[in-house]
């Protein structure tokens, strides 16, 4: 195991469908990647991965290939544009699996074993309240929740909150709201949000930024180019920018990686009699 700390982990997450996380993961990428940063972008969108096709990249191996043991972490990252580099899914359609805790909580943890190549991991992960995604989101240090003012999309947001602190006891979540028509919209929504979970004590939110909805979006994805290197002098590219910015001011978190540890510590434990040889794959490609 490397001696420098593990790379700090984001957990790009939502309640409902087509935020935008995936959007605002590569573009996000990119901005950190300016300011010096070496990072990842994770397609952890298992089912239905879109980072490749978003950029247009066909990848020789995919996270299949780790998650089955058949590749290592080093040969799944591949390069992207703009000095980001990803860990993508195939699109063509997956025979179903059904991964457990240890395969999500493996993957993730396989970064550790390049930590000194790279400083950010961003998770992107699919919507919703699934075992994949909630998994994903425990393996990260920090989830930041990407919603739209719109009505559903706030309730789904508040539902991951309250699913993620009741069953796993998390505290801390951050929230970014996208596709704002202007600046005050940002600020209302997060009140809004705030607002529900006022009266637990345990739950802490705070206001990570808002990104404008750009008009051309649809276009840069189907040229297979990211907003922010296709517009960058558009304001989605100035709050990405801004976003950036903030994760570099964000602490370390004290226990930052507790939840993975824990569960790898105990994984690693009973790995000679529990685990199937699935599990152990996973465990295997994650620590070797
Ligand atoms: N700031 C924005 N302005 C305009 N359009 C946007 C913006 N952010 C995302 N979109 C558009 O919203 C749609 C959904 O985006 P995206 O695929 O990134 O969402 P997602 O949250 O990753 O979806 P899923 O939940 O299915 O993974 C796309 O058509 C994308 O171009
Ligand atoms: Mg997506």
């Amino acid at each position: 195991m490397d001696d420098k700390n593990p790379p700090l982990v984001i957990a790009i997450a939502s309640g409902k469908g087509g935020t935008g996380k995936s959007t605002l993961s590569i573009s996000l990428a990119m901005a950190l990647a300016d300011l010096g940063k070496r990072v990842a972008v994770l397609d952890a969108n298992l089912e239905l991965p879109s980072i490749a096709s978003l950029l247009n990249i066909s990848p020789t191996y995919t996270i299949t290939d780790l998650i089955e043991g058949r590749q290592s972490i080093r040969e799944v990252i591949c390069n992207g544009p703009q000095g980001i580099n990803l860990i993508l899914g195939s699109s063509l359609p997956q025979p179903a699996r059904k991964l457990s805790t240890a395969h999500h909580f493996g993957i993730v943890n396989a970064f550790d074993t390049i930590s000194k190549e790279l400083d950010i991991l961003i998770v992107d992960t699919a919507p919703g309240i699934n075992n994949a995604s909630l998994n994903f989101i425990r393996a990260s240090q920090e989830v930041l929740i990407v919603t739209t003012s719109e009505p559903t999309a706030i309730a789904s947001a508040n539902a991951l909150i309250n699913t993620l602190h009741k069953n796993y006891n998390l505290q801390n979540f951050r929230i970014v709201i996208n596709r704002v028509y202007d600046i005050h919209e940002g600020p209302k929504t997060f009140k809004a949000i705030q607002k529900s979970h006022f009266n637990n004590i345990e739950i802490f939110i705070t206001y990570a930024g808002h990104i404008h909805e750009h008009k051309s979006a649809r276009i840069a994805a189907s040229k297979g180019q990211a907003i922010y290197k296709m517009f960058p002098k558009s304001e989605f590219s100035h709050d990405v920018k801004k976003l950036s910015q903030t994760i570099e001011t964000w602490p370390i978190r004290v226990n930052p990686r507790g939840h993975i540890e824990f569960f790898m510590e105990e994984l690693i434990g009973k790995a000679s009699k529990v685990l199937d040889v699935d599990e152990k794959s996973a465990l295997n490609s994650s620590i070797s």
